[in-house]
């Protein structure tokens, strides 16, 4: 196995039978060899510089009904909030007093937000703080929804995959849902120009080695500047209450196999990481991982985002949660930087996309 990982390394992709080869011959001799590889990628693109994205989780009001989500419409149990537009406000002025230069807009597909009202809000994030980047999390809109956020000026976008199978996805989604649609929302914010994020739940229901194998495949084509992956943990009001959290060890392995696969993608050590290991954040660092995401959110409403059970970092301001993080980088030989933390491109992207204007 070790030669396939070391074929990932030189040549940054795998035949669809190697993935499934390397996916479903695991040890821990080679578990630990692809880590400790993708943090020599990591330090080799990012230094030692870790970037920080100041989260703003503003709505739990959700159209959708995906089943694994704990703000999903059908949980009666949510306690639903929206923030006002100075509340979002405050929270940035907070964090960029706390040193972030990014901030995410986070929330469930709530009708609330307009696209004029979102465009107002982008625009008035970005007139207040122009060398700040801002990116949103909103779920699947039109292209002209799209289109109208970019012009505003919204830089990225975070749309997890959450499984490139179409029949895995018909199990973790009503049938009002569809795989192909969620892939064509993420074609289409890389052709608007946003650094678009893709990614997937590590250990959700039904999970297949062969649809690990489809998730990375449709990642190297889709090439995105960011890939959030995490653990599924359970939550208690959903359909899959009683399903099995994915594990500490396959997260870090895939997000090592994702450093290899794609050297310069901005990859977080996710906070449901953190919730189900004590290090997990430190070990994502350590495999690959060059992004943390601290939460901005009001501790008000901390609680009521409860995408899965036991998440952290509810109860804390967000100095403490910055802090924190700095202190826990620290400790493994990384520094937090006061930066937008940018996309680096690699050399051979960098020509194609001067080729390509
Ligand atoms: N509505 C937006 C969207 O659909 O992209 C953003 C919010 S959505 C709650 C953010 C992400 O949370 C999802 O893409 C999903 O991967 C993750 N998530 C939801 N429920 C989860 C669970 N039970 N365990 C782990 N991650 C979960
Ligand atoms: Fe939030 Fe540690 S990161 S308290």
């Amino acid at each position: 196995m070790k030669e396939l990982i070391d074929r990932l390394y030189e040549m940054e992709q795998l035949s669809r039978e190697e993935w499934k080869m390397l996916l479903s011959h695991r040890s821990e001799e080679t578990d630990q060899y692809a880590r400790s590889l993708a943090d020599k990628v990591r330090q080799k693109v990012y230094g030692n510089d870790i970037y920080v994205r100041g989260l703003i989780e503003f709505t739990n009001y959700c159209r959708n009904d995906c089943y694994y989500c704990g703000i999903r419409r059908s949980n009666k149990n949510a306690q639903r909030y929206r923030l006002t537009e100075d509340e979002i406000l405050f929270c940035c002025q907070q964090g960029y007093e706390l040193g972030f230069r990014t901030f995410v807009l986070q929330g469930g597909e709530d009708g609330y937000y307009t696209d004029d009202k979102m465009v107002e809000l982008i625009h008035k994030i970005k007139e207040k703080y122009p060398d700040c980047a801002l990116t949103l999390s909103v779920g699947e809109k039109s292209e002209e929804t799209y289109r109208a956020y970019r012009e505003a000026g919204a830089d990225r976008y975070l749309l997890r995959h959450e499984t490139a199978d179409p029949a895995h996805y018909g199990k973790l989604h009503p049938d009002s849902m569809s795989c192909e649609n969620r892939k064509n929302c993420l074609r289409v914010l890389k052709k608007l120009g946003f650094q678009t994020g893709a990614g997937f739940m590590v250990g959700s229901p039904y999970q297949t080695v062969d649809d690990l194998v489809e998730d990375f495949i449709f990642l190297k084509e889709l090439n995105p500047e960011m890939v959030g992956i995490g653990p599924f943990i359970a939550h208690q009001d959903t359909p899959f209450r009683e399903e099995k959290s994915g594990t500490l060890e396959d997260t870090l392995f895939y997000l090592a196999l994702l450093r290899l696969m794609l050297p310069h993608a901005l990859l977080p050590a996710t906070t449901a990481l953190g919730t189900i290991h004590p290090k997990g954040r430190e070990l994502g660092v350590k495999s690959g991982a060059n992004v943390v995401m601290p939460n901005l959110s009001p501790v008000s409403v901390r609680k009521k985002y409860m995408l899965y059970d036991g998440k952290i970092c509810t109860g804390d301001e967000a100095a403490e949660c910055r802090h924190c993080l700095g202190r826990r980088m620290e400790m493994i030989g990384c520094q937090i930087v006061s930066d937008r933390g940018d996309y680096k491109p690699g050399c051979c992207e960098r020509s194609e996309r001067n080729n390509s204007r």
